[in-house]
This record gives structure tokens, sequence and C-alpha cells, in this order.
């Protein structure tokens, strides 16, 4: 609050772009081409932000308005389709992700939260994820160092001989199994859904997708992927800034001026 008042917060604008935007781009980018959001039935702005309309594009193109209609172009990347979701009531991500299981079938799939903003370049975190998938088999997890007293605000995994043994979400400090968070990035087995479907509600009283990984990491294996590059939590205003100055700087449009500005005028005392 304020900005989420009307405006979902996955439509917020970093450096320009929509977080939900940056993440479709992201699982496009990872040769995805089927994208399902899961998203509330208060929200149809989300999937309204995607939805063609040929009017506007005939009109940018009469106007010759060529740098706005690129733009216009690239919100639903080319070979995507896309399709919404409602997840009825907001009962965590484990059932936010059982929401989609019928669209996704039984299949490996990727899973992105739009609020962790990567900051990589291209082709981006999840296809560097994929390319650990496609090698090994196995389900990938990004993960992150933290410092001990932010564990209890993530999925803390444990790591044993490069395999990832035990999931723990929103741990006290002295129980966190490790100094690893997830971060929003996820390739996941289909044997999931039947999982999610065994667990009890857990941390803050929601059904998480962490329980229902855990069950499964005896006999699948699950190996992390460590993001070496910045992370922004989007879903802080602090995260949100530094993404938005970290993104922004790498913007070709503005990033130059930016950067004159922030050492040149930006007084830091
Ligand atoms: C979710 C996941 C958590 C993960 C985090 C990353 O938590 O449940 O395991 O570490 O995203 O941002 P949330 O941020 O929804 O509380």
């Amino acid at each position: 609050m304020p900005a989420t008042r009307v405006v979902p917060k996955e439509l917020l604008p970093v450096a320009n772009v929509p977080l939900v935007q940056r993440a479709v781009a992201e699982a496009a980018m990872a040769g995805v081409r089927e994208v399902i959001l899961v998203t509330s039935p208060d929200k149809p702005l989300v999937g309204a932000h995607f939805q063609a309309d040929p009017g506007l594009e005939q009109r940018l193109q009469d106007w010759g308005q060529s740098r706005i209609l690129e733009a216009y172009r690239a919100i639903v990347p080319a070979g995507v389709t896309l399709r919404v979701v409602e997840q009825p009531v907001p009962r965590g991500l484990g059932d936010a992700i059982l929401c989609a299981r019928d669209l996704v079938g039984n299949r490996h799939f990727a899973v992105i939260l739009p609020d962790d903003v990567i900051d990589m370049p291209a082709p981006g975190c999840l296809a560097a994820m994929m390319d650990v998938h496609c090698e090994t088999g196995a389900c990938v997890l990004g993960v992150q160092p933290v410092p001990a007293m932010d564990v209890s605000r993530y999925g803390m995994v444990k790591i044993v001989d490069g395999r990832i043994t035990d999931l723990v979400e929103k741990p006290a400090p002295a129980l966190a199994p490790g100094n690893m968070a997830v971060m929003g990035r996820y390739i996941l087995p289909p044997q999931i859904f039947d999982a999610l479907l065994q667990i009890a509600p857990g941390a803050n009283g929601e059904y998480q997708l962490s329980d229902a990984i855990c069950l499964l990491v005896k006999n699948k294996p699950f190996v992390p992927w460590e993001i070496t590059a910045p992370r922004y939590d989007c879903g802080s205003r602090l995260g949100f800034a530094q993404a938005t100055i970290a993104l922004s700087l790498h913007d070709p449009d503005i990033g130059p001026a930016l950067r004159a500005w922030l050492t040149s005028e930006v007084t830091l005392e």
C-alpha cells in the first residue's frame, strides 16, 4: 500500500516492464512455450496485460510508432501461448501450483515467482537451470545464500553431496538446515501434484510448495543451482527500489544518462 491498492503487484513495472512480463520473458528465453499464470480472481488485469489488442496494434502501425509497437509486441514472446488459471482462495504457493495441475499434466514444468527478480544477462536464470535439468534429468531449485537473520523468510535447503536432501519453509534461525534459500525458481516433476495433495497447511497456515518437495527428495534427485547474479526481492520496497535502479542502468535508452546522474548529481550524504 498504497501502490497496490488497485494495481496488482505483479503489474508494477521495474524499469518499465511489469514484473509478471519479466517472468514470462525469462520463461520464453529458457525455451518454455506454454505459460500458465496462476492468479487471483480479484486481479483480472494480470491476464488483461497479455491480451492482444489488434486495434491498438493497427493504430501504432498507422502512426509509424515503431518503438512502441516493438514494446507492445514483446509483451507475449513469439511462439508462447499463455493461459490464466484462477486460484479461488489464496491458500499458499503449494495450492497455487495445484491449480495448474490439469494444464501441466504428466510433464516436468518450471515455476517462476515474479517477485524474485534475478539480474542476469540473457538468456537468464531459468535457462541456466534448464541446462542442468536437460543434462542430468534432475529437478532443479535456484538457491542463494542468505544471512542467518533472514532465514525465516525463505525455504531453506539442506545440500549433501550436491543433492538437496531437506527443505524447511521459513524456519527459525536455529532450525535452518543451512544458509541456502530457494529464490523463486524451480524445475519440478509432475509427481509434485500428488505430493501437494498429501501435505497439511504449514508455515503461515498455508499449503507450502517446500513441504511437498520435501516428500519427493528422498526418491527423486533434486539439485541446487546457485544463483550468483544479484537477486532483488521486489515484494519489498527496498528490493523494488534496488531492482529499479539496477535494471534501469542496463536499459540502453536511459542507462547511460541515469549512471551519469547517479555519479555526478546524487549526493549520498
Ligand atoms: C516463497 C517460497 C519460499 C521461497 C521464497 C523466495 O515464499 O515459499 O520457499 O524461499 O518464495 O522468494 P514467499 O516469498 O511467498 O513467502
